[in-house]
């Protein structure tokens, strides 16, 4: 079994990002900036914003996080994208989910400028990305296809199964294992909640990707002997031995999973540190595509 370590090749990619800010420099061209939106006070996605502006710092370029109280309106928070897409100071951006229940997120990804819409949740990138053209990816599928890659997992012809269909995370990695690429190349199955026989589902993949969100959902049993199991769940489960309160819990039962794999993410430090350096390699591809 080989661990897919997300941390250790994540710094080795903030590494290439960094000299690629030196090259930048020397040659007097823009340094990347990074925006992030934040709403309201959630103590996770405060966490996530602040994991990425950190992560902006350590490879040299700008970031700056603007927060919003949970009382702001639609309409406000719609004047504020508004803003950013006219920043001549701002490459890319991203807006914090979830948000509010009174904004409604669509509203707010719609307004996004796609050509800084470094999350690729505007539908423009979406259906550019479904159609296998030039897209920014969103962070997390890219981060799990560039460690599929640099961890040279052969997709070709794999059966990937997917749990999971949300707009972050599922829908886009299915889309994304199915292209005509490499990785890629899968015959996928997207699961969900009302899938019937997803036990059976599962132990059928070659390649499993989990992201239901519930803590030990995968089970020794759901997973195929020497298949690649992709761990996406971060859910904060009460644990009173930490400092914090909590532990991170992933979708898959490590311990009891891991035994059979040939390739599996550790959760925390797989697929997260991936999400964050993916965002920033958005970022750098959004100054040299604008040509700032
Ligand atoms: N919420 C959970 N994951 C993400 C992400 O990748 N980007 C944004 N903007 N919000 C998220």
């Amino acid at each position: 079994m080989t661990l897919l370590d997300g941390i250790s090749l994540s710094q080795a990619i903030r590494g290439e990002l960094a000299s690629e800010v030196d090259q930048r420099t020397a040659a007097g061209l823009r340094i990347p900036h990074l925006a992030a939106v934040l709403v309201g006070e959630d103590g996770a996605s405060l966490t996530y914003v602040s994991a990425k502006v950190k992560a902006c710092e350590q490879v040299g370029f700008r970031s700056t996080l603007l927060q919003f109280p949970e009382s702001i309106s639609e309409m406000e928070l719609l004047l504020e994208v508004q803003r950013l897409n006219e920043d001549p100071e701002v490459d890319g951006y991203i807006v914090q989910l979830p948000l509010p229940e009174h904004i409604r997120d669509e509203m707010i990804l719609l307004a996004i400028d796609p050509a800084k819409d470094v999350d690729g949740f505007h539908p423009e990138n979406v259906g550019r990305m479904a159609l296998g053209l030039d897209a920014f990816l969103p962070a997390t599928p890219m981060g799990i296809l560039t460690m599929l890659s640099r961890y040279k997992v052969e997709t070709q012809g794999k059966h990937a199964v997917v749990v999971g269909r949300s707009s972050i995370v599922g829908l886009p990695m299915a889309i994304l294992l199915q292209r005509n690429a490499d990785p890629g190349n899968c015959t996928v199955t997207i699961t969900h909640s009302r899938t019937r026989n997803l036990a059976e589902l599962c132990r059928n993949a070659d390649i499993l990707i989990a992201a239901a969100g519930k803590p030990g959902f995968i089970t020794a049993d759901m997973v195929k002997e020497g298949a690649v199991v992709v761990d996406v769940g971060i859910t904060r489960v009460p644990d009173v031995t930490r400092k914090t309160g909590f532990r991170i819990a992933g979708d898959v039962d490590f311990d009891e999973v891991s035994p059979k794999c040939s390739f599996i993410t550790p959760v925390p430090g797989g697929v997260g540190p991936m999400t964050i350096v993916s965002l920033l390699s958005n970022t750098l591809l959004a100054v040299r595509r604008s040509g700032r």
